[in-house]
């Protein structure tokens, strides 16, 4: 399996006013644009042939990837390499906000009638292990489709698409029975929430094809999904490692602290300040001036 789609035409209204003309997939992670960390994943999978669609606000995650040879090998003589340079990139325009349905539908041609996976770049998945490879991994062992999950505290099943499960065949890897897209607690059937990260079949364009308009008035693909488990047996594997929602202001924040503290150059410092901060924050005065444990790498 080589192909793969990242959707990345969302208004992304969670952050405005800060992603009115910036698109949210560029906000930087520490040094680098959310998008990259999925690029990684996929290069890391072996899905190296990328459809992103995008739309007009978005033309700057374009630009990022189209790097001069010039730029290239001061990069690359500053040992700064962008996954993207190991990738096949191509870029379509949804023309309005219709849904995710509707932007993964756009791929059809790009896929051509093979096996395809789909990366949400707001969902930032940090392992091990690489949640798109062991997908693919997975879709490969029980030649069935597989989408990513994880639990969620039942106040937040609202946010999400969210599955209903039986035993499957290992640990870790359920057999999906229901999905429903953004469901109220009480009506939701399990607190297992989906992960942007799905390998599907080119089943799913005929499904989309008739897809009415579900929950916000758009073309849901959870609820191509639902349809297409009844033929096609999804398996739901639930990852492991960390996931960020960085579409939402918390998960943003959570996963630049965490990202930041992780780093190879900057971690240590970061380390320092924060636990300096947090002594600050615990004493009731974080307003006092910060103390210089770091410096400008
Ligand atoms: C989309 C999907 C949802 C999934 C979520 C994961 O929702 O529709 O099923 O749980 O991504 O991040 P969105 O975040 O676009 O509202």
């Amino acid at each position: 399996m080589r192909k793969s789609v990242v959707p990345a035409a969302g208004l992304g209204m969670r952050f405005w006013p800060a992603t009115m003309a910036l698109p949210k997939e560029m906000l930087p992670l520490v040094d680098r644009p959310a998008v990259e960390y999925g690029f990684d994943e996929l290069l890391h999978a072996g899905l190296t042939d990328v459809l992103v669609v995008t739309s007009r606000a978005k033309r700057a995650i374009e630009d990022h990837f189209d790097l001069p040879p010039e730029v290239a090998q001061v990069a690359a003589e500053r040992g700064v390499r962008l996954p993207s340079q190991d990738l096949h990139l191509h870029f379509r325009r949804q023309d309005r906000p219709r849904g995710l349905g509707h932007a993964v539908s756009l791929a059809e041609d790009h896929v051509a009638g093979e096996p395809f996976a789909v990366l949400l770049p707001d969902d930032v998945l940090v392992g091990p292990p690489c949640c798109m490879e062991q997908m693919v991994d997975i879709a490969r062992t029980y030649g069935r489709p597989v989408l990513a999950v994880r639990r969620v505290p039942a106040s937040l099943v609202s946010s999400y698409g969210v599955v209903a499960v039986r035993p499957g065949p290992r640990r870790g890897l359920h057999d999906v029975g229901d999905l429903v897209e953004k469901p109220a607690p009480d009506d939701a059937p399990s607190n297992l929430a989906i992960v942007g990260r799905y390998v599907l079949p080119p089943e799913i364009f005929d499904v989309l094809r008739g897809q009415a308009a579900g929950v916000g008035g758009e073309v849901q693909l959870t609820d191509a999904l639902r349809r297409l488990n009844v033929t096609h047996g999804f398996l739901a594997y639930e990852f492991p490692g960390r996931v960020f929602d960085t579409g939402s202001k918390i998960g943003f924040l959570q996963a630049t602290i965490e990202l930041a503290a992780e780093h190879p150059q900057l971690g240590p410092d970061f380390r320092a300040y924060l636990a300096s901060f947090m002594e600050r924050l615990e004493s009731g005065s974080p307003a006092a001036a910060a103390p210089a444990v770091w410096r400008p790498t």
